[in-house]
């Protein structure tokens, strides 16, 4: 199948990789409206000018496509989503949505519209750790999780003068959206309210609040904390962030991306902690959302992280920032409306 990559910027170098090595996709064009960017990019990747746009109008007018991969910032994805959805092709894009919920909305309901494939790139619930957790906890390991904490403290984004270090709340809308998305996928759950208290450390580089607690009652009375910090220049975590699933037989954790099941009191006849070797996986990440997607619109069918469900991790970065902003819990079907 052909893509478009529109937007070259960081991001979209690794997905022309990821492209590359898939023997089922070839890229005939890529967009980008900055001449700096386009030279950069071109020559890093060793692309001739001729598929080079400058607008995804002239390419859509240029080439033959069936999808377009949208590696653009958020608050341009809802016009690359309505033009390629009206030029009939399908959506690979970028997290998140948009980032505005009301124009998420408008593109999940136009690729409904047009039935266009459109799938969101939550590349961490495509990794080793979290497939494997799933599926423990669908076996009940650990009987059915009551609560859950994930810690998640990174030096993020510390070139300063991007939108991830200038705008408010960058930290819980486009990094919470991928913890936020690996709850509902991990605990098969889905949330209902939130609580969520947002600050500042004062020795951080970011204009927005680099820090937060939110506090999410899931079904089922399912409680998850998520503690977090993006000016953390100590002990970092991995991506993953670190995970403690706690049920009633015992507990399920995720320590610098290994899984441990630990069943300590009352105390055990054989050795209560025990690490879980991780599920093989033929491919991980953006390889497996590539497959993914490829596969979907290849069987019609609705792709995992279509837009549609994508949209329900969304809204928890929305009734996060909603919360703090008005010191209040907010249930989730208020960000839907
Ligand atoms: N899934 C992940 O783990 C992950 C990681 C990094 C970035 N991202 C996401 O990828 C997207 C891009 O992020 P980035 O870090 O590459 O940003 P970036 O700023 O490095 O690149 C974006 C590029 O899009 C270009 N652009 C702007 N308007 C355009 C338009 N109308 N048409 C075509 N191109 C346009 C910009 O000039 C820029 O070169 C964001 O949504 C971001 O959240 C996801």
């Amino acid at each position: 199948m052909n893509a478009i990559v529109v937007g070259c910027g960081g991001r979209a170098r690794s997905w022309v990789e990821v492209c590359r090595r898939n023997k089922g996709v070839g890229i005939v064009a890529y967009v980008e409206p900055s001449p700096e960017q386009r030279a950069k990019f071109a020559a890093a990747l060793q692309i001739p000018s001729e598929p080079l746009f400058v607008s995804l109008r002239d390419a859509l007018k240029s080439v033959k496509a069936d999808f377009v991969i949208d590696v653009t910032p958020p608050a341009v994805h809802e016009e690359v989503a309505m033009q390629s959805f009206e030029a009939g092709l399908h959506v690979l894009g970028e997290k998140p949505i948009s980032d505005d919920f009301a124009a998420a909305k408008r593109i999940v309901a136009a690729s409904e519209r047009y039935k266009r494939t459109h799938m969101i790139t939550q590349n961490y619930r495509f990794g080793a750790t979290p497939r494997t957790a799933h599926r423990l906890l669908k076996r009940r390991v650990i009987g059915k999780p009551g609560q859950v904490a994930i810690g998640f403290y990174k030096a993020w984004a510390t070139r300063t003068g991007t939108h991830y270090t200038e705008l408010p709340f960058m930290f819980v809308k486009d990094m919470g959206v991928h913890h936020f998305d690996l709850m509902r996928y991990v605990l098969a759950k889905e949330p209902v309210k939130v609580w969520a208290r947002t600050w500042n450390p004062p020795w951080g580089w970011h204009k927005g609040d680099a820090a937060h607690t939110a506090v999410f009652e899931f079904t089922d009375n399912l409680m998850v904390t998520h503690h977090a910090c993006a000016c953390c220049v100590g002990k970092q975590t991995p991506w993953n962030g670190e995970w403690r699933i706690d049920g009633p037989e015992g507990s399920l954790t995720w320590e610098e991306d290994k899984l441990f099941i630990t069943y300590e009191y009352p105390a055990a006849l054989e050795k209560s902690r025990r690490e879980v070797p991780l599920d093989t996986m033929p491919v991980s990440g953006q390889d497996a959302i590539l497959a993914e997607f490829l596969a979907a619109v290849k069987e019609a069918r609705e792709p995992e992280c279509s837009g549609r469900d994508n949209l329900k991790s969304l809204a928890m970065t929305f009734a996060c920032v909603k919360s703090a902003q008005e010191k209040r819990t907010v249930e989730m079907a208020e960000i839907f409306g």
